[in-house]
């Protein structure tokens, strides 16, 4: 835990400890199959923040992370803490906790039968998917204001705060979770969706293949754009139609105080 980190109060009762020496061989087996069958793509598609925050934060390919000692390499660099919690959290706890740069980790792990799909977020997807992009100092920062504005909106707007607070979820949707952004002329991910989900990703790069032309065999992919993504609507059970790529990730930061401005 971060020594400097400010005391949780609406997320308090979510958090729980991850009890590391309780997994099994066969849970490490498993995380070190979804390491070994998402990598090959990653260090092709992956933007170099990605595979950088992930040797900066200590990831191991075969064991699944001790959160401990991911927080003793992440929270030196950018302040953020992967925080376990007990599962999926209510809005305003879950605002608490970006605001205060920890990140709600889940700790459990699907089984061998779901390696590409689980309902619910797990440590693979939290931990692999989100938490090396947290040692990026521009993305961290981003992650961070956006828990303030989604908080400030939950407390001071109760009569319009749902219609903001779903525009705020596409902005969190289109770069949290299914961002990408141009890197040397080519389209790399960096959304946990993407990075943590071989099918997902698979169904991106393929289109960019053929050119990005086909789109009724991949995504549209269009330059990143705050009105459009805020009015984007999107289903969480397929597929994904629209993508969003910025230029920088300057962009998402930017976005993110222009959405205050627009939303408070
Ligand atoms: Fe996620």
């Amino acid at each position: 835990m971060n020594p400097q980190a400010a005391p949780l109060t609406v997320a308090e009762p979510y958090l729980i400890q991850q009890d590391w020496a309780a997994y099994t061989p066969e849970q490490h087996a498993v995380w070190a199959e979804l390491v070994h069958r998402r990598m090959p793509q990653l260090r092709e598609h992956a933007c170099r923040e990605y595979l950088d925050g992930f040797h900066q934060i200590g990831l191991c390919e075969d064991t699944i992370p001790n959160l401990a000692e991911v927080n003793k390499r992440l929270g030196p660099r950018t302040g953020w803490n992967a925080t376990p919690v007990s599962g999926f959290l209510p809005p305003d706890a879950f605002f608490e906790m970006l605001a205060a740069r920890q990140f709600p980790t889940t700790t459990w792990l699907r089984s061998r039968n779901s390696l590409e799909y689980t309902p619910e977020p797990d440590i693979f997807h939290d931990v692999f998917g989100h938490v090396p992009m947290h040692a990026h100092p521009v993305f961290a920062d981003f992650l961070q204001h956006y828990g303030k504005v989604c908080a400030r909106i939950t407390d001071s707007a109760r009569g319009t705060a749902k219609d903001k607070l779903e525009r705020m979820g596409r902005l969190f949707w289109f770069t949290v979770e299914f961002g990408v952004i141009r890197q040397n002329g080519q389209i790399k991910l960096y959304g946990s969706g993407l990075i943590s989900s071989h099918g997902e990703s698979t169904y991106v790069i393929e289109s960019l293949r053929s050119g990005g032309a086909n789109t009724a065999r991949g995504p549209e992919i269009r330059d990143f754009n705050l009105d459009q993504v805020l009015d984007q609507q999107f289903l969480v059970s397929e597929m994904q139609k629209v993508l969003y790529a910025v230029e920088s990730f300057d962009q998402i930061y930017e976005a993110a105080q222009q959405a205050e401005e627009r939303l408070l």
